[in-house]
């Protein structure tokens, strides 16, 4: 009878946690491999996560080519606000989950 709750909390903390986890994080190989500081690949994708989640859900990286990605970035540049700067930190970011 304890148990009875296990499943719907575990679902819950999934619904609340899952999509916050799914993002990929950078790594110290990652900062190596593209010749940036890690901190450059982190603030990359904090802005993706403030910036480009307001009106729709975020994307995955992996869901466009980075051709589809440059285009894209240069459409929402102006919708999230963000300079050019802002704009290749994020390019950087989701260029990590591509090829
Ligand atoms: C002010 C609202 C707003 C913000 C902020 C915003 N978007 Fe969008 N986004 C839209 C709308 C509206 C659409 C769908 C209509 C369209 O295609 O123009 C869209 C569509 C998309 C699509 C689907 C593909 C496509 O071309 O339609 C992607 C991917 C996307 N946005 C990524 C981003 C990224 C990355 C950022 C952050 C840099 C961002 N969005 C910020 C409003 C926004």
């Amino acid at each position: 009878m304890c148990f009875r709750y296990t499943i719907p909390v575990f679902l819950i903390l999934l619904g609340l946690f899952g999509c916050a986890t799914v993002l990929y994080v950078p790594t110290e190989a990652d900062a190596q491999s593209q010749s940036v500081s890690l901190d450059t690949l982190i603030a990359g994708r904090e802005l993706y996560m403030n910036r480009c989640g307001s009106c729709h859900n975020l994307y995955l990286p992996t869901q466009y080519s980075k051709q589809e990605w440059t285009q894209i970035l240069d459409k929402m540049q102006k919708p999230a606000k963000i300079d050019t700067t802002q704009k290749e930190l994020i390019k950087k970011y989701i260029n990590l989950s591509l090829n």
